[in-house]
């Protein structure tokens, strides 16, 4: 017979936190939101951690290489959407690791003797105005002169002389010699007021290039993930399909964390694909698993050997499956009963499982009580579609300004396969996603800031400066239909209408 959980499945919007003792360090600005990403050992460090607790979304319209730079600039992470081709996902990723390096490889390099127009068509494509000349045209070649679009004017110079007489000539060239750090590098570049450096080896071989502006997003950006080469870390999306062909192309484009994604990730598709990365990297790729909503399959992941498990069916906002398939469970349900399962978990094996709790954060309060229920990160997609840094563009609909957001169940989503695949034979029988549009809300940056006061500030509020703290402090209470109405603003005549407080 069924087995009938007698519990309801509860969301986050019926729950409010309950104040604790608010001490003199419960200030903001001592609030750490440091959060681990992957599994570790009791005592041990993980060796990723997120800066704040939040994930974009393994989406087309959420998580390109603009949002993976964008998030990890801010101290999150980005799994780049994985409904493409492998090469479109992995030279994603490449290009996000690219995008500040402290040490770069060079990737824009031509040979001496190389014409001033092709050099130009060069820059046009890599998109650097600094362009390489070797004696061979590669990034290791032996270092002959450095060129940017400063030593040339395209509508007077010959087009067809040769780069040699434009750039600034080895012997001219302030360099460096390998081996040398990170500052005192930048410290050269800013002696000698220039804006890119290269370092060589004893042979003068060119060997990596380290760039002013590179610094200077450093410097702005403290809570930045970086990686021990300081490239921004960044994730990718994958499935159980076509993994083995797949990650070996995401590792070899430098991903830090792989992420399954599927709504049901209570399945043996997944251990495969787990074993697979084991047998091939053993413990050094990171791979999440999920999507699970109990405890059942929480065991199930954390056996096979996933590094963080990510919990919610049917909570998105663009998600039916709870309609077409009448399968899934209320976020903070699946939430409650997956954590006691990982702390169990954690007694047991002394092994500490991260959990991402992944859709349906509509408010910013959400993200809260997420933690407060002991998620240690949140995925979310709608609340990073709305920004600039998503893939898709801006759209006025009659007075409004919005972005288009679809889920990757949509048919939308899924028709890149038949496109890219030429004819894929799996027939779409019906859709778990939406298409939709979402209101339009500037730069990340400037919202993702007061969401994070407003998480810290809650935090204070419950007397708890770290999430581990909030994790064990946290208390909760349910809420009545009534008591959500009394909390909003009520009994008045609002002055403005003005619904932006709501986020
Ligand atoms: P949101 O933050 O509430 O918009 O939810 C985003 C999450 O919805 C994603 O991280 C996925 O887990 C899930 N999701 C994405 N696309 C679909 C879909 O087409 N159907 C069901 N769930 C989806």
């Amino acid at each position: 017979m069924a087995k009938i959980l007698t519990d309801i499945s509860r969301t986050f919007n019926e729950f409010l936190l309950l104040p604790n003792l608010t001490t003199e360090e419960c200030i903001p600005e001592n609030v750490s939101l440091k959060t681990p990403l992957v599994k570790f050992k009791k005592g041990e460090e993980p060796k990723y951690t997120a800066n704040i607790p939040m994930v974009s979304a393994i989406m087309q319209s959420v998580s390109g290489e603009e949002m993976g730079v964008a998030l990890a600039r801010e101290g999150g992470l980005s799994f780049i959407y994985g409904a493409q081709s492998i090469e479109e996902q992995a030279a994603m990723v490449y290009r996000v690791k690219k995008h500040k390096a402290g040490f770069v490889i060079s990737d824009s390099n031509v040979k001496s003797g190389t014409t001033l127009r092709d050099v130009m068509a060069l820059s046009r494509k890599t998109g650097h105005s600094t362009v390489i000349v070797t004696d061979d045209g590669t990034a290791n070649g032996k270092f002959l002169g450095i060129v940017t679009n400063k030593d040339y004017r395209p509508s007077k110079d010959n087009l067809d002389a040769p780069i040699d007489n434009y750039m600034t000539k080895a012997e001219d060239t302030i360099s460096a010699k390998k081996g040398i750090s990170l500052s005192e590098a930048n410290n050269i570049i800013w002696e000698n007021k220039i804006n890119c450096l290269p370092i060589l080896t004893e042979e003068g071989n060119l060997k990596y290039l380290v760039f002013r502006k590179d610094y200077e997003e450093r410097k702005n950006n403290p809570n930045s993930l970086l990686d021990a080469n300081k490239r921004y870390i960044v994730g990718a999306g994958i499935n159980t399909r076509d993994y083995e062909e797949r990650i070996p192309a995401l590792v070899n484009a430098g991903v830090d964390i792989l992420c399954m994604d599927s709504s049901d990730g209570y399945s043996v598709w997944q251990k495969r694909t787990i074993d697979f990365v084991r047998e091939k990297y053993g413990d050094d790729v990171k791979i999440g698993a999920g999507n699970v909503v109990d405890a059942e399959g929480f065991r199930y992941l954390a056996e096979a050997g996933a590094d963080f498990i990510k919990v919610g069916v049917g909570g998105g906002s663009i998600c039916i499956t709870r309609e077409t398939k009448g399968i899934g469970r209320g976020q903070a349900s699946s939430l409650i009963d997956v954590v006691a399962e990982r702390n169990k978990y954690f007694e047991e094996t002394g092994v500490y499982i991260p959990i991402c709790s992944d859709g349906g954060i509509v408010h910013d309060h959400h993200i809260t009580i997420a933690l407060a229920l002991g998620a240690d990160f949140v995925m979310m997609g709608r609340y990073f579609a709305r920004f600039d840094e998503s893939p898709t563009k801006v759209l006025k609909i009659g007075n409004n300004y919005v972005k288009e957001y679809w889920g990757e169940g949509s048919n939308r989503a899924r028709n890149w396969q038949r496109y890219d695949l030429g004819g894929n034979k799996e027939k779409l029988s019906f859709e778990e996603g939406v298409d939709s549009y979402i209101p339009y809300a500037g730069p990340l940056k400037d919202t993702l800031d007061v969401t994070v006061l407003k998480i810290k500030s809650t935090m204070c509020n419950c007397g708890a400066t770290t999430i581990p703290e909030l994790h064990e402090k946290a208390r909760l209470t349910l809420v009545s239909d009534v008591s959500i109405s009394e909390g909003k603003a009520h009994d008045v005549i609002l002055k403005e209408i003005d619904n932006s407080y709501k986020n």
